[in-house]
């Protein structure tokens, strides 16, 4: 692996955003942690109170300080430890009916007491905060985080005390016009410290990052590098494979970084065999063991290879919504529940829409044998030439691929979805693929676009983002947005592009339990039968390579109001969000039985 594309790793990280995770942490559950997860008190806080003062200036006296009256005289108008609690991980949206569609701060308080080891260095690790986190320590600011759904840390080491140390976080999910997503998305702004917190130990010099796969174009060869964080930049490394046979040697440079290639014979990682390896970094201070799975993915022409196999990605698209409970899914338990909803209709290959789903999800898929779509959440009308957006976006995705890029499930990084077409989104978004390649050349880029009708008969795929893209995605809604169902019985597709084809959405709403004939929208059967016509219509397309149809399992959004049937509710899910499965879940599972059996492409 040359030098130069790890080396593009290393810069492509964003110079000037908000001091967030430059210095990202991964493979949190196999390091030494501490779990602040439970209840956190918090202060509820629309109008800003506990960060500006009257005059709407930074106030050096917010609640951050996490003060105390210091005799009767003294007025301090907050009190945490007083104060209601909210649970973490969790969205507030579904912890408290008056949160419910509350959208500003709440703050949240943590203390704990912490004995540090000699030699040690401790970080803060959050999962991820929804939308804008800032981050304190016994009353000094860590740093912050724009995003809602990647990871982010702070080393906390010289601020830690022995006893009653306070982490306050001010999380801020108000929509932003120049944010991503920007201020509409089809789903809920579920807000607040929607994943996990815990404090991570480490010795003076560890091993922070590492990236080890197949090398691009081989099966028998993997290559990756290591980096270091720490006094001691330049230390021998063992990577170490031990079921494979597996011993690699390096030392790193002054940076703390080696890269690495060795010949191996290893057991592919595939849906029908997930293999993973139990895979060791070692140096005279650390030791972190993760498990990886070894695969190809590559296309040719209009096929997509797995380990140098052409096959039809039969998939099904996933929102972050908690199955039954409802709320933002974070748990090992949620990713088994629609993970194993997702394989009991027969699928190989899952995307999660429309943002970075918990590491759960991706490491169950791995276990499970799941292929996945990962996305970032340029979502519709973004601002393309607003460069602070640009850099999120660059962000989310730069950490969206470091915290994942070992994760043999994962074989395409999405850019956007269905945005509109024009120079500066393309400009936009060539650069995010670009970044995607750069930092990860093991993997496929793609997003979700949109076609056009030439005439009445004709679909036609001419997306110039499609230029730079390796796979191209496309969303259709013949029968739901465009005509009834028997309109796809017409349908001819077209495409500009010699690549894989994945309809990357498809679908209509269904009222669990509403029945009435095919005609009657919102029943079971219009749903049903929308699928039908839609699954004849897809198997003439000759260049399509994978379907998502949309979407799983209902999932909340205030786009739909609709009494008595969407409820802010959005019902184009093959399952309700009671988990209750419609008549199309059938439509689909024996579609797919059959694509099992003879794949035909
Ligand atoms: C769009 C969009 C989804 C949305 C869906 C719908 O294609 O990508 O986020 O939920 O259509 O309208 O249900």
């Amino acid at each position: 692996m040359r030098h130069w594309i790890w080396g593009l790793f290393l810069i492509c990280l964003i110079p000037g955003s908000p001091k967030a995770s430059e210095n990202l942490i991964i493979n949190i559950d196999g390091r030494q942690t501490t779990s602040l997860n439970g209840a956190w008190q918090i202060i509820i806080d629309p109008y800003e109170n506990g960060y500006f003062n009257y005059r709407w200036e930074p106030d050096p006296n917010g609640y951050f300080k996490n003060e105390k009256p210091k005799d009767k005289t003294d007025r301090v108008e907050y009190d945490f430890d007083a104060s209601e609690t909210l649970l973490v991980p969790g969205d507030w949206n579904t912890q408290k009916e008056k949160l419910f569609l509350y959208e500003g701060t709440i703050w949240y308080k943590k203390s704990f007491d912490f004995k540090l080891k000699p030699n040690r260095r401790v970080f803060v690790w959050f999962g991820a905060a929804n939308y804008h986190a800032i981050a304190y320590l016994n009353g000094q600011k860590l740093g912050e985080h724009l995003g809602g759904f990647t990871p982010f840390n702070f080393e906390i080491t010289r601020l830690l005390k022995e006893k009653d140390n306070f982490l306050v976080v001010k999380v801020d999910n108000k929509r932003q016009r120049d944010g991503v997503p920007t201020l509409n998305t089809d789903w809920f702004n579920y807000g607040g410290l929607t994943r996990q917190v815990y404090l991570a130990e480490a010795p003076q010099t560890f091993i922070r990052d590492y990236f080890i796969q197949l090398k691009p174009g081989s099966e028998q060869e993997i290559a990756g590098w290591v980096q270091l964080d720490g006094a001691k930049p330049s230390q021998p490394v063992k990577i170490e494979i031990p079921e494979a046979g597996i011993n690699i040697s390096v030392q790193t440079g002054e940076q703390g970084f080696a890269s690495f290639n060795r010949k191996a014979s290893l057991q592919l990682w595939s849906p029908d065999n997930p293999k993973l390896y139990q895979v060791v970094l070692q140096t005279e201070s650390d030791r972190v063991t993760d498990a990886i799975g070894f695969r190809s993915i590559a296309t040719r022409g209009h096929d997509i290879l797995l380990n140098g196999k052409p096959l039809f990605l039969r998939g099904i698209s996933i929102h972050e919504e908690a199955p039954v409970r409802g709320g933002r899914a974070f748990s090992r338990e949620d990713a088994r529940i629609l993970l194993g909803w997702a394989k009991e209709l027969g699928c190989n290959f899952v995307r999660l829409a429309h943002y970075p789903h918990n590491e759960n999800m991706i490491r169950m898929a791995d276990e499970m044998g799941m292929l996945v779509w990962s996305e970032i959440p340029v979502y519709w009308t973004i601002l393309w030439e607003n460069e602070q957006t640009y850099a999120n976006a660059a962000r989310q995705l730069t950490e969206n691929i470091t915290r994942d890029k070992n994760r043999a499930s994962i074989i395409l990084w999405s850019v956007a979805n269905e945005t509109p077409p024009g120079e500066p989104r393309l400009k936009f978004l060539k650069g995010l693929a670009k970044t995607a390649k750069a930092m990860d050349p093991t993997r496929l880029t793609t997003a979700a676009m949109e076609r056009h009708s030439p005439d009445a008969t004709t679909q036609m795929i001419d997306d110039p983002l499609g230029e730079f893209l390796d796979v191209l995605g496309c969303n259709e809604y013949i029968g739901w947005y465009d005509g009834l169902p028997a309109k796809a019985d017409t349908m001819t597709w077209k495409m500009k592009y010699a690549k894989p084809l994945i309809i990357s959405e498809f679908g209509g709403d269904a009222r669990y339990g509403l029945h009435g004939d095919e005609l009657t929208r919102w029943s079971e059967e219009y749903q049903a039968d929308l699928y039908e016509h839609t699954l004849r219509m897809l198997d003439k397309i000759p260049f399509l390579r994978g379907v998502t149809p949309w979407i799983l399992m209902d999932f909340r959004s205030p786009r739909r109001p609709l009494p008595g049937i969407q409820d802010f509710w959005n019902r184009k899910g093959l399952i309700s969000n009671r988990g209750e499965k419609k008549k199309a879940f059938q439509v689909l599972k024996k579609y797919y039985e059959g694509k099992q059996r003879n794949p035909r492409f």
